[in-house]
């Protein structure tokens, strides 16, 4: 994929029917899905064989609800701090418009997080009443981290790698949401779809000017520094595609028995499946591949610390990366 240059990127922004702009509030259509069914984690395990067509809608629409609470958490509390921080390396080792970008890029993904925000709230008025987050909680060990992100610019490697993947990964949910016609459950609900669709304007722009970022600041860190980001990524990366019985899909399913107390007798045995997720190849490979996350991958076929990621990322093919 061609990394497009920062001029280009300036007037792609200065063209409003390629920004994010604000979609209008719009009530959503409660027996639509919100998501196509891959994009979901029991899709992927045998106790999706246990919901009616009914609970797998309602399913699908809590799952929606939690995708965005994620994608809200990562621009708030990983992608902001991270810009922030490196404010001081751009400017030192990047350019003028390299730091433009970088702060269109901040005010852009504060938009997004309000947009996602009110569209959860509109779709569950009552579970959002109090707070932005109903299934997301941050580890500790996220919270330390997310602590050292805004303490200092060391460990902008790891957060590098971590967003430009998620950037692209939210690109290509809008496209699978846009491509979905109509599914087994049914239409996709518009207005869910609409606010995506919009979300991933911004987000084709970030994912250059990220690799942006990574070229002017990566270097600047030593060898043996990026070795041990890099063993932070990896450990990172495995903890978030590995569901955990306690995690935020397991969240969402007993949110699911909650509302069909007819599926407790099968509680267990769904959470399970959620936590077998991570050894799962296939859902590993809907996570992250090549076609999805291109420029990701491509930054890490040029990292030689990357040379085990498959280990990690079943989705990560080192052997197809350009010579
Ligand atoms: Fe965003
Ligand atoms: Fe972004």
């Amino acid at each position: 994929m061609t990394v497009l240059d920062l001029e280009r990127i300036a007037a792609i922004r200065s063209d409003p029917a390629r920004c994010t702009r604000a979609v209008d509030a719009a009530l959503v259509d409660r027996s639509r899905p919100f998501l196509p069914e891959d994009q979901t984690q029991l899709y992927y395990t045998p106790g999706y064989a246990l919901l009616d067509r009914e609970q797998r809608i309602r399913y699908n629409q809590l799952f929606g609800l939690r995708v965005n609470e994620y994608i809200m958490m990562l621009e708030r509390e990983f992608v902001d701090p991270v810009l922030r921080a490196l404010r001081r390396r751009a400017r030192r080792f990047g350019s003028a418009s390299l730091v433009r970008e970088l702060e269109a890029m901040r005010e852009e993904e504060a938009a997004h997080y309000d947009a996602f925000a009110a569209l959860n709230r509109r779709c569950e008025p009552e579970s959002y009443a109090a707070s932005d987050y109903w299934f997301m909680q941050l580890k500790p060990y996220e919270r330390a981290m997310i602590a050292a992100m805004n303490a200092g610019a060391r460990f902008l490697p790891f957060a590098l790698w971590i967003i430009v993947a998620m950037e692209e990964s939210s690109i290509g949910l809008a496209t699978a949401m846009r491509r979905a016609g109509d599914t087994p459950l049914g239409g996709l609900d518009p207005h869910f779809v609409e606010v995506h669709r919009e979300h991933a304007k911004d987000e084709a722009r970030h994912i250059h000017v990220d690799v942006h970022l990574v070229q002017a600041c990566l270097h600047t860190y030593p060898s043996g520094w990026r070795r041990i980001n890099a063993r932070i990524f990896m450990a990172f990366m495995r903890d978030m595609t590995a569901p955990k019985a306690n995690g935020t899909g397991a969240r969402v399913v007993r949110q699911l028995v909650c509302e069909y107390p007819s599926l407790a007798e099968h509680e267990s045995r769904l959470v399970h499946g959620l936590t077998t997720l991570g050894e799962n190849v296939e859902f590993q490979r809907s996570l992250f591949n090549r076609k999805l996350t291109p420029l990701a991958f491509e930054l890490y076929d040029r990292e030689p610390v990357f040379v085990h990621l498959t280990d990690v990322l079943p989705g990560y093919d080192r052997s197809a990366r350009a010579a």
